[in-house]
């Protein structure tokens, strides 16, 4: 299927006939990021599914994204185009895993991120995504003890800036952003030394971007650690003619439209997400001809997780 003029009208006639919503996340392919409703990061799509006046949503993203608009409201019909767009992060922990840290921990506030199946979600005390993570581990009493999870990159990010040394971090990844490594961060630094750098904190790279900093090889104002909506707001705000981006590739698409000026580059450019790759132009058009995959939590867990996603979506700008 190429994703041509006919394509997209059909996708639109489709939308229009199932009374329905298209959700994208930024590391779509382009064709999907222009024909979708919405795009933006993982908490700006959370708050869309949860507002959308439409009876369907059909949600351009990983599987996890998908399970969460559906907790928030069950009632509406979520389509995902592949169901087998999965997430390496949301696959490393497993609702008996967190069973048993909380049972090691029982006093402890449970602080989830949303890359997590909805399983984990219902044995969490609150969600967020790493737009407001800092936020939300702010709004914990600092006598109480946080298990965070799963990303120990975004996990550490959190505790060095809230300065709280009681947060006990769960040892997960996204294979595509630890891939990211500090010595080809190094490399690209020292080869643009007057580059801004864009680093999401799901990066392996993340601590190397501050080690840099902090040495004085990159000015600090020049180093900003950002979810991929946060990156997008300071796209139109920078100074610099180039700017180095740690993140999945899909990012510069939306990069590129928001400051056409300014040179954006991936750090690496082999950090693309194969599941976030799954939603094709041919995957999406299918979706919407068969009401197909559609997504299904059932009622007690998605009761269980519910007030966790919803505290999410309260937090943060
Ligand atoms: P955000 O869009 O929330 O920054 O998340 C990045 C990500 O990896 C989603 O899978
Ligand atoms: Fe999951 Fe990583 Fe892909 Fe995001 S980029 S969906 S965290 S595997």
């Amino acid at each position: 299927v190429e994703a041509g003029a006919e394509w997209a009208a059909e996708v639109r006639r489709l939308v229009k006939l199932r009374n329905a919503t298209i959700l994208a996340h930024n590391y779509q392919l382009p064709a999907i990021q222009d024909i979708a409703d919405h795009v933006g990061d993982s908490l700006a799509l959370a708050r869309a599914a949860a507002a959308a006046p439409e009876q369907t949503i059909v949600f351009c993203g990983v599987h996890f994204m998908a399970e969460s608009a559906k907790i928030l409201s069950p009632e509406k019909t979520v389509l995902i185009p592949d169901e087998r767009a999965g997430c390496s992060l949301a696959d490393s922990i497993t609702g008996a895993d967190l069973r048993e840290w909380k049972a090691e921990h029982p006093d402890a506030v449970v602080v989830s991120y949303v890359n997590t199946t909805a399983e984990v979600k219902a044995l969490t005390d609150i969600c967020c995504t790493s737009s407001n993570a800092v936020d939300v581990v702010e709004s914990i009493d600092p006598d109480r003890e946080v298990l965070f999870l799963p990303d120990q990159f975004l996990g550490a990010h959190v505790k060095r800036v809230t300065g709280r040394d009681n947060i006990h971090i769960w040892a997960g990844e996204c294979h595509v952003h630890a891939g990211i490594n500090g010595d080809e961060l190094t490399a690209q630094v020292e080869a643009s030394p007057d580059a801004e750098l864009f680093v999401h904190p799901e990066c392996g790279c993340a601590t190397s971007a501050l080690y840099l900093a902090g040495e004085g090889t990159v000015p600090e104002e020049r180093v900003k650690i950002l979810s991929t909506g946060g990156m997008l707001d300071q796209a139109s705000q920078t100074a610099a003619k180039k700017v180095l981006v740690a993140t999945e590739v899909g990012m510069l698409y939306q990069l590129r439209k928001a400051a056409p000026d300014v040179d954006f580059q991936p750090v690496n450019d082999r950090a693309a997400c194969p599941y976030m790759k799954m939603i094709t132009p041919a995957a999406l058009l299918r979706s919407l001809a068969a009401g197909a995959d559609e997504v299904h939590v059932d009622a007690q867990t998605a009761h269980a997780a519910r007030r966790s996603v919803e505290r999410m979506i309260e937090h943060g700008n």
